[in-house]
């Protein structure tokens, strides 16, 4: 029997360009985007906002309290079109992006409780609609059926070199030596932590897009998942 919804699942290394893929899948497809970093980014911010996490200091037991008081949501930005993140209504999409979410994001993503609960919300957000949702874990333990699951990856350099890009665009300061540090402890954290590393499954279609171009990448996806689908 022909299943009613489908899954798309992108997993990789971060700054590999999952998001922009993801979005541009979506908006072909007319799926619905899900990024689930945001999701744990929103959850880094609240906790440095109360004054539980800091490069020195994390105050595990005062989140995990408060774990039922965030709410995360995403809401179409009318000009752009694309989601952009609520935490407990307000919007936080651009607070989320910088260096010092970042750097201390692995922390908070490492805390099983965090996990499950955001592992619950993005299955519910799923529940009867087509979605490509990106992260670490949506192939292997999020959607371990998904329909489609591509995994992404890139040179650590060529991955820090985009971000860097991206960053001073947005009039951000900061040096590629800092980015591509935080590339690599990011890649160090996301594959060794316990709760759900990140590991290419079986099953993943493999992009490494080192030396593709967006335009290259999005042709050669969009035409296999339309070719499966
Ligand atoms: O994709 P991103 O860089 O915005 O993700 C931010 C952090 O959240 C990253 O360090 C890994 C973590 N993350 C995760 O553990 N699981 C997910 N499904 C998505 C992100």
């Amino acid at each position: 029997m022909k299943k009613k919804h489908h899954i798309i699942a992108i997993d990789g290394h971060s700054s590999t360009g999952k998001s922009t893929l993801a979005k541009q899948l979506a908006e072909a497809l007319d799926f619905l985007y899900i990024d689930t970093g945001a999701m744990y980014r929103a959850v880094t911010f609240y906790a440095m906002k109360k004054g539980w996490l800091s490069s020195d200091h994390f105050d595990k037991e005062a989140l995990l309290k408060s774990l039922a008081d965030i709410h995360i949501s995403f809401k179409k930005n009318p000009e752009t079109g694309r989601p952009e993140v609520l935490l407990n209504g307000e919007n936080i999409e651009k607070e989320i992006r910088n260096m010092e979410v970042s750097n201390l994001v692995s922390i908070i993503a490492a805390v099983p409780e965090v996990r499950k609960k955001l592992v619950a919300e993005q299955r519910k957000m799923a529940e009867n609609q087509n979605v490509v949702m990106d992260g670490r874990d949506i192939g292997s333990v999020v959607f371990p059926n998904a329909d489609i699951k591509i995994f992404m990856t890139a040179s650590p350099e060529m991955r820090a070199t985009r971000r860097y890009n991206e960053l001073k665009e947005k009039g951000l300061e900061v040096s590629y030596e800092e980015v591509l540090k935080n590339v690599n402890e990011r890649d160090k954290m996301d594959s060794e932590r316990k709760d759900s590393p990140l590991v290419k499954t079986k099953d993943a279609i493999v992009l490494d897009n080192t030396n593709m171009s967006k335009k290259e990448q999005f042709q050669r996806l969009f035409e296999l998942i339309s070719s499966i689908l």
